[in-house]
Parts: C-alpha cells; sequence; structure tokens
C-alpha cells in the first residue's frame, strides 16, 4: 500500500555504523560485538538493522525470541544469533534448524536440545548463563557448579560461551564490580570442569562504555550502537539512528483564551499560531509528553500544546521565524529533540519510547528512494 500519510520513522544505517565505531574504539580490537537486536532491534526493524551492522562487522547478534532470530536467518544474516531468553523445550527444534545458538540456563532445554541434537546427529553450541545479581535469567550463583556437572552429561552441547547480565552497570560501580567478580569465579568453576569457552560477556551499553576491564571477550550492546546513552556521561559521540518526523496537516490562528485538545488542558494566554500534525499515541507518541515536551519545526523548538490524542497532536509554531504551512517537515524527535529527553519528560526510559513506536509508522532507510 502506498504510504500516504508522512508520519514516517527514518533509520539512519550510515549512523549504526557510526556507532558501532565509537564502541569498537573503546573496546579496542579483539573483543567481538554481539549487537543487541531483539525487540525489532528497538524499534528500528531488525532485519535491515542486523543487515547493516553486518555488512559493518559486527560478529554476532543477540534476539530476545527464537521468532526473532528466525526472521534475521530469513532475511539472509549469516553471524551467529544469541537466543538470550533461551529457547525453551519447544523451541529447541526450530533453533537447530536454524543454527541459533541458545542461551542455556536450565536443564529441560539442556535436555531438549540434546534429544534433538542426538537425533539429528549434530551438536549444538550453547552459551549458559548464570545469575551474579540481575535476578532475571540465568542459573542462580550457589547453583553453578552442580548445573555445569549436569550439563557436562550431555555429550551433544558444545559450550561455547558464558555469560551474565547487569543489573544497574549505569548507575552502581560497586555492584557492577561484585557481579563481575561473581561471573569470574563462575568462569573459573567451567575451567575447573575441563569447558573451554571461547566467549565470555557481560557487558550491556552501560558496561561496554563506562568501564575498561569488563569486556571479557565480547560485548553485548544494543542501545549504544543505536545512538542512545546508555546513562550519564556515556553518550559521547553516539548520533541517534531513529528520527521520526511528520508534516503538519493544518494550520490555524487562536485567539487569546481559546482551550486546545481534549480536556482543555492548554489555554492560549496569547493570540498563538497551532499547527496540527497527523502523530499520536497511536502513533507511540506518548500521551504523557501533553503540554511537556517539544518539536522541530522549521529547525525551531515548538511546544506541544494541550494533550496529545491517539492521531493526532497540536504544536504551538506562533514564534517560528518563517511562515509555517501545511506539509513542512518537523521532527519529533531525532538529532534536534533527542529521545533521551523525550522519554525523561515521559518519565520512562528511551528504550520504552523507541520499542513504542508503533507499527503503523514505516520505517525507512533514511536516503533510500
Ligand atoms: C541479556 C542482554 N544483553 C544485552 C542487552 C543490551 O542492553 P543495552 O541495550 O542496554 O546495551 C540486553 C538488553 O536489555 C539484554 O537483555
Amino acid at each position: 500500500m502506498q504510504q500516504l500519510r508522512p508520519t514516517t520513522a527514518l533509520i539512519h544505517a550510515d549512523r549504526l555504523r557510526h556507532n558501532l565505531g565509537v564502541v569498537r574504539s573503546r573496546v579496542g580490537a579483539g573483543v567481538a560485538v554481539c549487537a543487541s537486536v531483539k525487540g525489532d532491534a528497538y524499534g528500528h526493524g531488525a532485519a535491515l538493522t542486523a543487515l547493516a551492522l553486518e555488512a559493518s562487522g559486527v560478529e554476532w547478534f543477540g534476539v530476545a525470541l527464537v521468532e526473532e532470530g528466525e526472521l534475521l536467518r530469513a532475511a539472509g544474516v549469516k553471524a551467529p544469533i544469541l537466543c538470550l531468553e533461551g529457547v525453551a523445550v519447544f523451541g529447541a527444534e526450530t533453533a537447530i534448524e536454524r543454527g541459533l545458538t541458545p542461551m542455556l540456563f536450565d536443564l529441560d532445554s539442556a535436555a531438549a536440545l540434546h534429544e534433538v541434537a542426538r537425533r539429528r546427529g549434530v551438536t549444538v553450541a550453547v552459551h549458559l548463563k548464570v545469575d551474579t545479581g540481575m535476578g532475571r535469567l540465568g542459573v542462580p550463583y550457589g547453583e553453578w557448579g552442580p548445573f555445569l556437572d549436569r550439563v557436562a552429561d550431555f555429550d551433544t552441547l558444545d559450550v561455547t560461551g558464558l555469560a551474565t547480565h547487569f543489573a544497574e552497570a549505569e548507575s552502581d560501580p560497586t555492584f557492577t564490580r561484585e557481579q563481575a567478580r561473581r561471573f569470574r569465579v563462575a568462569v573459573q568453576a567451567a575451567k575447573a570442569r575441563a569447558f573451554h569457552p571461547k566467549m565470555l560477556h557481560c557487558s550491556n551499553s552501560a558496561a561496554t562504555l563506562g568501564y575498561d576491564d569488563l569486556r571479557f571477550t565480547m560485548v553485548r550492546p544494543g542501545l549504544a550502537l543505536y545512538g542512545v546513552s546508555p546513562g550519564p556521561g556515556l553518550g559521547e559521540g553516539l548520533r541517534p539512528v531513529m528520527q521520526v518526523v511528520t508534516r503538519v496537516l493544518y494550520v490555524k490562528n487562536i485567539p487569546a483564551g481559546y482551550g486546545v485538545s481534549y480536556g482543555r488542558r492548554w489555554v492560549a494566554p496569547r493570540p498563538t499560531r497551532l499547527a496540527t500534525l497527523p502523530v499520536g499515541y497511536a502513533d507511540g507518541y506518548p500521551r504523557a509528553l501533553s503540554n511537556r515536551a517539544e518539536v522541530l519545526v522549521h529547525g525551531q523548538r515548538c511546544p506541544v500544546r494541550g494533550t496529545v490524542c491517539m492521531d493526532m497532536v497540536m504544536v504551538d509554531v506562533t514564534d517560528v521565524q518563517t511562515p509555517v504551512r501545511p506539509g513542512d517537515e518537523v521532527e519529533l524527535f531525532g538529532d534536534g529533540v533527542r529521545v533521551e529527553e523525550l522519554a525523561e519528560i515521559a518519565g520512562t526510559i528511551p528504550y520504552e519510547v523507541l520499542c513504542g513506536v508503533s507499527q503503523r509508522v514505516p520505517r525507512r532507510e533514511a536516503g533510500a528512494p
């Protein structure tokens, strides 16, 4: 179907390469990068993103779901794909079929993988995950030794990696270092049992950029590759990959004292020139931005006035120096208005704003026809 409405998420693939370069320059040679492309690549479009990153030399990809791994394979991604959320019993067959690498942290999945692998006469590379303090996935730290002993019984499983995940690398160095210490102990325990995994990894974007000594042999950044700062002072040199733009739908003048949008939560204090934009919370522009965010019109910041509706939002263009007309381009977020800023205003994190850009908004590679 032809796209008639102008609201679009432009994906600047060249900036994926740029941000990967920033990460590489920080971690140095010899450390592999596993790009987190789960959640449709944080809303950027998984196939487009992964293919651009693979062409730029990313060694691994991380997905949450087996289905996301399948999608990448169907798109032609050849690099190893790590299923970060495991594959569960029901995903074992597909994971092996598609050449996905399961993250393993329970014996039921291990048994299911072993059974499928034995039937097919193959070995399966797996990464084992230990919980060092995140309290989400991963073998509890105290049960790691017995778990390793049981995994050793499955002779079709080739343990090529060990992993853990940090809970607050962006905010608590003491706890992060304690998690890293536990991870090192877990690695030693595996080596003592004659496992020799090459890939050792624990660092998300915040740890990748914020710590010199926690990179092991691979890092797992997501947010930083999308050009978004993973924490205070960590965003230097990153350029936002997603830019959400639209065009002015309608412009009119309202008199002082006139209310705007549902609930008339903004009343014009002076004669105002108002532009209506064809974007709302059904597109993922959070209603929490009502009366609080700004957009960019003709390069100038313009405040959102009144409540964000499902499909529309009004902005105040009274102070824009040049005449604003229907069809003029507007940036909702990108370079001029950063997604970090919108997330802060909406009381959430940039991940949620990016993932929240709905499927109604087409993703288009910037510069593509
Ligand atoms: C297991 C795992 N590794 C890596 C990442 C990437 O994290 P970030 O986007 O903060 O770099 C995530 C994302 O939450 C994750 O769950």
